[in-house]
Parts: C-alpha cells; structure tokens; sequence
C-alpha cells in the first residue's frame, strides 16, 4: 500500500479528530494489540521524522519532531527519507524473581522504521516504536555505517507535544537528586527553577525550567498520562524541558562538563526507551509493566541469593539525633541534626546492634541495617575532598563486627551492609572487590549503598552517562559476586531490575528521613498518595515506612511525621519494595514491655507478590490497594489519604471465590488526625470472602492496612 493510500484510509477512519496532524503525511503507523493506541510516524516537508500518539482515536500526543545534535558532524534531524519499514509482534510472559507479581504479560507490536539522508555521504538512523495497549516507548538506533564508529551526543531533541495545558505532578529536572517534593500545576505554569536553592538538598543542580521524569499528567478528558524512560544504559538521564507557551516538552539530558556533551557512545547503539503510559484509570497507571518489559531478560541467572524481606535497622536514631553515625564527635552534619558537633553518641555499637538483632528475632524481622559501623563518618560530608574517606572495612573500635555477625548469625537475623561512598565514586570502584569479598566472607548479600554530596569528579552529576555507568558497573560487579544493591542517592529507577534483578531497591525520591530533619515542614500528607502515581512507576522504592512515634518530641520538637500511624502500616502494601524497613527504634516498637499491637501488621505483612492490584486512587488524593502474597495465598490491603479524610468503600472480590479468610483491621480512630491525634489507631478482626462490602473511614493524613490471612 502507498504511504498516500495509507493517510487516506486513516484520514477516513480518524475523521475530524485527525484534523490537527493533516498539514503532515502519514508514513507509517503502528497500532496496540487491542487497538486502543496508535503511533504514527512521518517526515516533513525538509525532511524531519516526527510521531504523533493516538487514544482511541483522539490525539494525545500530537505532531512531535524528534532529532539529536552531535559534535562535528550535522545534526540527525533533517534531510530523511524512509528506506524501509519493518512490523513485528512479540507476546510472552515472563515470570519475575521477586516482583508486584509472579507473572508479567509482554505483548506488543513493534514497528521499526529505517532513515537515511538524502546527501552524499549519508548518516542513518532508525526509529524503533513499540506500541501496547497501556502504553508505548520508542527509541533512536543508530546502526553501523560508515566513517563512524564514535559519536559525541550534544542533544537529544524528542519532543512531547500535549494536547491541552494538563494538570501535571511534576518535580524540579535537578541533574543531581530527585530529592524534591512533586509539585501540583497546570502544565503552562510549571516553573522548575522556583525551587532552586532547597536548604536540606547538598547536591542540586537545576538548570532550566525542566521537569524530572516520571512526570505523570491527567487530561480535561480524565485520561492518565506518565512520561518516562527505560533501559537507561550508557546515556545520561532525561530531563524534560518545558515551553509553557507551545504546551510542550522536549528531552533535555544531563550534561557532563568534563565530557563537554550529553553522551559518547560507540556505534551500533540505542538510546533508551521514551515512554508514555496512558491508562484510563490513575491506577492503571501503576498496574501498568511498560516499563519492565521494555527492558532485556535477566541477564544475571538466579538471584536467590536474596530474599525479599522486612528489615529494621540502626538508623532512624541518627536522623532524629539521638545518636550519630562517628564516634569521634568532629562531623558537621547540620544537614542532618542540628548541633550535633562535638558531641559524638554513636550508634552503630555492639550493645546497641545486639538490642535492635533481639528485637529483630522476637518481632519475625529478617534483615538488619547498621549504618555508621566503618571509619570515616567525622569527615564524610560538607568537606570538598571526599576520596577515600571510607574503606569499607574498617569498624569503629566500639562496633565489634565479628561479634555481631556471630550473634545476628545464632539469632537468625540477615546483616544488610552500608556503604556511603560520600559521592566519591572512583573510590568506591577501587574498593568494590575487596568490599564485596569482605561481605561474602561474613555472609551478606545486599548491601545499601549511597551517594550523598557532590559528585567527585566536579563537572560530573548523579544523573549523567558517567554515573549511568558507575551504578550499572555496581549492579554487574556486585551480582557476579551474588549481591545486591539497594542504592541511595542513585540513578532513576528505569526497570532495568528486569535484567539485573539484583536491583532490589532504590531511594531516588524524598524519603522518610526528609521528616526527621528538613526545614521545610518535612513530607506533606499528600506526598505518598503522590509518589504511589509517579515516582513508584518506575520501581521498588527504599521508603523505610513504619515510624509508630509520629511526633518525636523527646529528640526534635520542631519536625514530625505528617501521616497517622495507620498510614505509616498502609506503606506496607502501597509502597511497593522487596526490601522494607520498619524504621522506628525498637523502643517505639515496644509499649509496656510487649510489642507495640500494630506491630504485628508489620510482622505479617507480605513483601513478595503473586499478584497486586489498585483498588481506587486518585493522584495527590489517596490510593488503595491489594496484593496478595506469594505462595501463602494471604492478602494484604493498604489505604492512604492526603490531608483529606475520607470514606473508602470496599469491595473483596479481588479474592478468590468460596473461600473465607480472617482478617484483622487495622484503621485510624474516629478522633485520629495526622497532626492533632496521629497515634490513635483500632484494631478490630473479622471473616472476610469475596462477597464482602465494607466502609473504612481514613483520617485526615490517615489510611488503614487490612491483613486476610488464607484458611
Ligand atoms: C542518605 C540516605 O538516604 C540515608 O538513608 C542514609 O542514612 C544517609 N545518606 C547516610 O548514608
Ligand atoms: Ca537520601
């Protein structure tokens, strides 16, 4: 069929709705299995491809140029001509090691469409479209062709060019932390660099009025959308910048100084997949495994090595101050704990590691975390010279490892490893293989590492193609080793733990510990009922939830959880990660000398998923979901409100038919206010099946957790 044919038959199929693209020619397109979205591809009149996405019929993305600038040589941008046009579908299912769920569809038709220029000496490149029902990605492939095997990326220009000024939660396009709060705005008056300059943030760099992706929008026509990439390798970051007057957004990477560029890469390559999830529901956008499945297969084998599990851990304490990560009472963390110079409580001794390994073993918690435990703690921050300050070997004379490793061992409990490589990661590089063979020969498997601060090198950011390939080399190096990696201040999640699924977990959003120090109020009640739609799209997510003493007046009057306690149980099911902390010191876990009640929610809970599912939601309000436990066949229900309260209505259909479970109710009190009255909770037990209906009432910044243990 003719390209002309082809825009005739669609011109008739799109009607009027197709008017806003008819100054262009179709080329070619490329429809979702089921038919409800279609990208199309065309060139311009000088020669530019461009794309343009359809839903049902409407435009949702429409006439998108797409183009990158390279040094030394033109840009590839105009002058293309179609040289061919291949279609392909692939539909398998794939089964993840520890995931949201045990199986996961992968069905799409791809389209790729090869470009050469019309010159004497040609550039080629080719356009690669997968297109499934909830969503799509595309990306640029640059085949091996002649008189080019390197090329230095200046730019990537992809555009994203939306229909209608939506209403967008978006944070700051910072190069170096995604450490900001996701705010709520139009899309014209998205104004990044207002939020510049954030007292607690060391390392921030926001160049423009950009936004950081995921970036999730919802349209005057109630249609969900969320920008974002995957396969994330061996390119920067990207950001995208926005024109608030055009109503469109165009890919801007992170940039290194010292490469002068955005990426070098050798040909044959391809850039990472641009996505767009669009669903219909909020919540089809967190069912949604575009993501994933637009990443490779495990490359990695068997990662049983690690075992999804709950964690408490020696670290909570350093945040609220009471007690600090050196021993040598010199650091200056003001970032941190106010005050703290000069006088030094440490943490990480071996008293206190044995207290939390007791609490850990008579609570069913698997793993522990000991942050401070190694040398270097009294200079790791607000110094410039950040090499080599830690070595990951060496324990402070009070923390006798050996003993602690020994003890945690006869109690069953998991050690999980620290390393805060302070932003310094070269040095880190040259220590990973003694410090990995130094966990493996005491028995750890994972290990948390970190980035605060500045990157060293200066000129490089935590987002740009150098940093892509340092946490990747983490990821390799630390699974031939048979490790894994739960990374602070790291890379965008982009599911890539398909490939390495030794990628347990991941920071990369402000995180609970915001709450124990910043200046700035700390986490809103809206923030979770935010990130469930935005930042947890791209995968597990290190929250460290479960703080039971909501105001912690005995070491910080002025910061305090902005949730209720039944909220902070809710993050348990809503939050999703294979690894999850209860973070609170063991004596707010303790209520006269038994266990804190609502503890053994925490207890119970799941973090290995046969299936998961969003009951309702909506962004920025509140979001209610259910998973069910893998192989127990238990289930688990979360809920969380923003700062509004609300009557959530419950339908147990989710569960399996003529079967009844007993479950345990775990919700706010009637007086119960995230401010006023966090700490009062109820907990109430019944049977449940799959004809049950119920009404639960969520405090303001409440939620609740429901526990359905199988028969
Ligand atoms: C920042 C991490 O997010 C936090 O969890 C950790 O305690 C500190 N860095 C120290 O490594
Ligand atoms: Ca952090």
């Amino acid at each position: 069929m003719t390209a002309k044919r082809l825009a005739t038959l669609l011109l008739a199929a799109m009607g009027i709705l197709f008017f806003s693209c008819q100054s262009e020619t179709i080329k070619t397109q490329v429809t979702s299995p089921d038919g409800t979205l279609t990208a199309s591809i065309g060139l311009s009149d000088t020669g530019q491809p461009y794309y343009w996405v359809a839903h049902k019929g409407t435009t949702i993305i429409d006439t998108s140029y797409m183009s990158l600038e390279v040094k030394d040589l033109s840009a590839f941008k105009n002058g293309f001509t179609i040289t061919a046009s291949e279609t392909s579908t692939m539909n398998e299912d794939w089964e993840m090691p520890w995931g949201e769920q045990r199986t996961v569809n992968n069905h799409y038709n791809e389209l790729k469409v090869s470009l050469e220029e019309n010159t004497v000496t040609p550039k080629k490149m080719n356009l690669i479209f997968r297109v499934y029902d909830d969503g799509l990605g595309f990306r640029y492939e640059f085949p091996e062709q002649e008189g080019m095997t390197e090329m230095l990326i200046t730019d990537e220009n992809t555009e994203f060019n939306l229909t209608a000024d939506h209403k967008v939660w978006w944070q700051p396009g910072d190069w170096d932390i995604y450490e900001h709060l996701y705010n709520e705005t139009s899309f014209s008056n998205i104004d990044a660099l207002s939020k510049a300059n954030h007292p607690n943030l060391i390392a921030t760099y926001i160049p423009e009025n950009a936004v950081n992706t995921p970036v999730t929008m919802k349209t005057n026509d109630g249609l969900y959308l969320s920008f974002h990439e995957a396969d994330l390798t061996n390119y920067a970051g990207m950001t995208l910048k926005v024109d608030p007057a055009s109503l469109k957004m165009t890919s801007e990477l992170v940039g290194s100084e010292i490469l002068g560029g955005k990426a070098k890469v050798s040909l044959p390559f391809e850039t990472p997949w641009r996505t767009i999830q669009i669903g219909e529901k909020a919540g089809d956008l967190i069912e949604s495994n575009l993501l994933v499945n637009l990443n490779e297969p495990n490359t990695i084998g068997d990662v049983s090595y690690f075992t999804p599990m709950k964690y408490i851990g020696i670290w909570w304490e350093m945040h609220i101050g009471k007690s600090t990560w050196d021993m040598e009472g010199s650091q200056d963390m003001n970032t941190y704990i106010e005050g703290s110079k000069n006088s030094a409580r440490h943490g990480a001794t071996t008293e206190n590691a044995k207290k939390y390994i007791d609490f850990a073993a008579a609570n069913g918690i698997k793993g522990l975390l000991v942050e401070g435990w190694n040398t270097g703690w009294d200079q790791w921050i607000n110094t410039e010279d950040r090499e080599g300050v830690f070595d990951f070997m060496t324990p402070y004379p009070d923390y006798d490892f050996d003993e602690v490793m020994a003890y945690a061992k006869e109690k069953g409990v998991e050690v999980i490893m620290h390393h805060e490589t302070s932003g310094a990661p070269r040095t880190y590089e040259k220590q990973m293989e003694v410090a990995y063979n130094f966990m493996k020969e005491n028995g750890m498997n994972s290990v948390k590492t970190g980035y605060v601060g500045k990157i060293i090198p200066k000129g490089e950011y935590h987002h740009g193609q150098w940093m892509v390939n340092h946490y990747e080399k983490v990821l390799k190096d630390a699974a031939a080793k048979k490790i894994a990696i739960n990374a602070h201040e790291p890379i965008k999640a982009t599911g890539k733990r398909r490939t390495y699924p030794n990628a347990i977990a991941r920071e990369g959003l402000r995180g609970q510990e915001f709450n124990a120090w910043a200046t700035d109020g700390g986490n809103p009640p809206n923030h979770l009922p935010t990130i469930a739609f935005t930042r947890m799209l791209g995968g597990p997510i290190d929250f460290t939830p479960g703080v039971f003493n909501i105001k912690f007046n005995e070491y910080k009057e002025e910061n305090q959880i902005n949730t209720t306690l039944a909220h902070q149980l809710a993050l348990y099911v809503v939050i999703y990660s294979p690894l999850q902390m209860a973070c609170d010191l063991p004596e707010h876990y303790t209520l006269d000398g038994q266990t804190h009640p609502a503890f053994q929610f925490i207890a119970d809970v799941g973090v290995d998923w046969e299936q998961s599912m969003v009951l309702d939601g909506e962004i920025g309000d509140f979001v209610v979901m259910a998973r069910e436990e893998k192989a127990s066949g238990n289930w688990f229900v979360g809920g969380i409100t923003n700062e509004e309260a609300r009557t959530q209505s419950l339908d147990f259909s989710f569960l399996p038919q003529g079967k009844t479970f007993k479950a345990t109710l775990y919700k706010d009190a009637p007086d119960a206010h995230w401010d006023n009255n966090p700490e009062a909770y109820e907990i109430s037990t019944m049977e449940v099946d799959s004809t049950t209906n119920m009404t639960i009432e969520m405090a303001a910044g409440g939620g609740f957790a429901m526990s359905i243990m199988a028969p």
